[in-house]
């Protein structure tokens, strides 16, 4: 299995529109408030994706950050999320990098593939080392974490804080390379 990460872009999608409006209740928070995706809103949801890639009219506590709707070939399988940079409340808690994988693709290892791509995608931004934040009952999650070197620091009461050292990633891609 090989994901494809693509950049959300203004163009409408008929398939993103289904995964958006399909999100359950209980992730809804990857939608940051923006409440049940249709096709009215949808054009300013991505609109706001946009702007929020290219750095541009960011709300208040808000930083520049990509999206990517993932792909596992024609198939839309989740999204993936990569912050430019922290503040102090996403040092807290959020970090760096989000994932959400369709509740029906789930346990397949799609999440785990997504933050391989999401560090990727990083180091081509330039960045040195990323942090990734769990609940501590998001047992799923902690586990895409630590596959992907994630090294634990402070937890911030029920949030588990890991970084990921990007250089460091690369040097034991290359020692297996031999
Ligand atoms: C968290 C989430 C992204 C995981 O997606 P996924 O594609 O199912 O994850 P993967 O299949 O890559 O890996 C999950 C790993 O956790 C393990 N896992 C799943 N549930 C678990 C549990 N209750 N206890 C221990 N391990 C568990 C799986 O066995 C798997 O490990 P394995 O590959 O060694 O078998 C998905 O559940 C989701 O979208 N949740 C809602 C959004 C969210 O919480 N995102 C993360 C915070 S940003």
């Amino acid at each position: 299995m090989t994901v494809r990460l693509v950049q959300a872009g203004l163009r409408y999608k008929p398939e993103v529109l289904e995964m958006l409006s399909q999100i359950p209740e209980e992730d809804s928070a990857f939608l940051r408030g923006y409440g049940r995706i249709s096709k009215v809103t949808i054009v300013g949801f991505l609109q706001r994706l946009y702007n929020s890639a290219l750095g541009l009219y960011l709300e208040e506590g808000m930083v520049p950050t990509t999206t990517y709707w993932v792909y596992d070939g024609s198939k839309l399988v989740g999204i993936g999320r990569l912050r430019h940079e922290l503040n102090e409340d996403l040092e807290k808690a959020g970090g760096n990098c989000g994932y959400y994988v369709r509740p029906e693709c789930r346990g397949k290892g799609y999440a785990s593939e997504i933050l391989t791509a999401l560090k990727d995608e990083a180091k081509r931004k330039g960045m040195k080392k990323i942090l990734l934040t769990a609940r501590y009952d998001n047992f799923a999650s902690i586990e895409v974490i630590m596959k992907n070197g994630g090294v634990e620091d402070e937890p911030n009461g029920d949030v588990l804080r890991f970084w990921i050292d990007l250089n460091e990633a690369e040097e034991t891609k290359n020692d297996a390379l031999g």
